[in-house]
């Protein structure tokens, strides 16, 4: 057995500490389980991870919950039960470099299953098993080592303890299921929806702005990660200071240091004056890092060394000044991957990472599709002027079909365009008035309700399309703007609007 520790585990020992430190603030049983399992998966990099609560005096699992489902859900649930019932049985931790040739189980017993390497540990609580931890890796991953057991079992020593309420188990079985004042104290946030995935979501956002952590969101783009980190800074205590937010991956990479910490005047050709930093902008308040994964490798150390120190000196500045600010940083690429291909850095990592959510893509929550769309309707043609109802129904259908790879700011986009290509005489957004490709794609979607490849996105298509009957109306009215409005059935304030948007002029 391993027992010294290299600097690697020492960063997780640490994070360990903060894991305590939150689970100790949070009193969802869910949430905790939650964070537990994703942090363990975390810990030791697996491939998927479950914990299973069990009742020590049935042994029945009263509970089950994973972190990343794979593909092979079925088989590795197989897996799960039968080596959680080894440990439980045996009273102890179990390490498998290769489940399929342990001599544990019985012969053949996985032979289907694509998982290599087991971890399982119990959750022991005065020396009872109530639950068991099990992480899995494919073939493709490495196997698990004695040092990640080792690991694992001290990690199981720290939050056992926070598994320990039977009181909220309890709770759990009677636990209340209107999730109605949830969801509209969201909506008020401007955070819509009703499918389980995203009431899984505002539980976690709820449970994460009860306490000040870092927060680390990942998700594909215009899946809400913004909009998330905005509803937690509102509903903190750090709500009346200040939310400001940074794009790392819109800024040059020579100027993110001095927007984030300032400078002073003279300090680079250009500084003609002194300048506050975001960090000092937001100090009491909430710093939004907006695609972390692209900030630049000098600038992951020093945002490292605000971290540790709580203080920032500006760019030609001897002087340090304190800043106190919470960190909330969203990615669009898994950043574990990135620590794991040495993209990112490992320590900075599990400083921003106190607290993970994942905001789920669209097409995992496709039963908000209506609601999210029925909103932007209303959105926009308040804004058109308009006086639209809603969809046909063939155009619902379309959108709930559709594979949204852009997510909810596509699905918000496109109900733009077709708002704006709605005359205001009509009442409902009709599937003529789509481009002649995607009513094709309609009637496939909803012959085969399988994905056609398409080769623009529909927001391309749709602005392509918006361009032309825009460019064909003007020339057909000589490029009178106000008549071209009138024939389109918009404001001229609109016509204007969307001809600076497209980019259209008189050739
Ligand atoms: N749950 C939601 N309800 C309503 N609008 C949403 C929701 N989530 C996101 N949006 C809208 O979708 C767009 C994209 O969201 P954003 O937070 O910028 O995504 P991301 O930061 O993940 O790219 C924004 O206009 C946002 O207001
Ligand atoms: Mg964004």
């Amino acid at each position: 057995m391993e027992n010294s520790f290299n600097s690697g585990d020492i960063l997780k020992l640490e994070s360990l500490i903060e894991l305590a430190q939150i689970l100790g603030q949070q009193g969802d049983y869910d949430e905790i389980l939650r964070l537990i399992v994703e942090k363990a998966s975390q810990f030791v990099s697996s491939d998927s991870a479950l914990v299973m609560m069990i009742n020590p005096k049935t042994r029945d699992t009263i509970k089950t919950i994973y972190a990343q489902r794979s593909a092979d859900d079925e088989q590795n649930h197989f897996i799960h039960i039968n080596v959680s019932g080894w440990v439980i049985i045996n009273n102890h931790s179990l390490l498998s470099q290769n489940i399929k040739s342990d001599n544990r189980f019985r012969k053949n017993l996985f032979e289907k299953s694509i998982v290599k390497s087991t971890l399982g540990v119990p959750f022991k609580v005065e020396n009872v098993i109530i639950g068991t931890l099990l992480l899995l890796n494919d073939e493709s991953n490495s196997s698990f080592s004695e040092s990640d057991l080792s690991l694992l079992e001290k990690f199981s020593a720290v939050v056992s303890p926070f598994l320990h309420c039977t009181q909220s188990i309890a709770q759990y079985f009677i636990a209340p299921l209107p999730k109605q004042t949830l969801l509209s104290k969201y909506a008020m946030l401007g955070l819509l929806g009703k499918s389980k995935k995203f009431i899984e979501l505002l539980q976690a956002i709820d449970a994460a702005a009860r306490c000040d952590v870092r927060i680390l969101l990942e998700g594909e783009s215009g899946t809400g990660k913004e909009l998330v980190a905005k509803a937690v800074h509102k509903l903190s205590t750090r709500s009346k200071n200040k939310f400001v937010a940074i794009d790392c991956g819109a800024i040059q990479p020579n100027l993110v240091e001095s927007e984030l910490f300032g400078h002073i005047k003279g300090a680079f050709t250009g500084a003609l004056s002194d300048r506050k930093g975001l960090l000092e902008e937001a100090n009491g308040g909430t710093l939004f890092m907006d695609e972390i994964n692209n900030l630049p490798v000098d600038m992951q150390s020093k945002l490292l060394r605000v971290l540790q120190d709580e203080e920032i000196r500006p760019v030609g500045s001897n002087k340090i000044r304190k800043v106190n600010v919470r960190i909330i940083s969203a990615s669009s690429l898994s950043l574990q991957k990135l620590v794991f291909q040495k993209n990112f850095r490992e320590d900075l990592y599990y400083r921003l990472n106190v607290y993970p959510i994942f905001v789920p893509p669209l097409s995992e929550r496709a039963g908000d599709i209506p609601m999210l769309a029925d909103y932007f309707l209303n959105k926009f043609s308040a804004k058109q002027e308009k006086e639209i109802e809603g969809f046909s129904e063939e155009v619902l259908d379309f959108m709930k079909l559709h594979h949204w790879t852009g997510n909810i700011r596509e699905l918000e986009n496109c109900v733009e365009r077709l708002v704006t290509l709605t005359t205001r005489k009509q009442k409902f957004i009709d599937k003529k008035i789509l481009p002649l490709e995607l009513q094709k794609e309609l009637k496939k979607l909803k012959k085969n309700f399988t994905d056609i490849p398409i080769t623009k996105s529909l927001s391309e298509s749709l602005a392509d399309y918006e361009e032309e009957l825009i460019r064909k109306t003007l020339i057909g009215v000589k490029w009178n703007q106000s008549k071209a409005a009138r024939v389109l059935g918009i404001s001229e304030h609109d016509i204007r609007y969307k001809m600076k948007k497209l980019k259209i002029k008189r050739a």
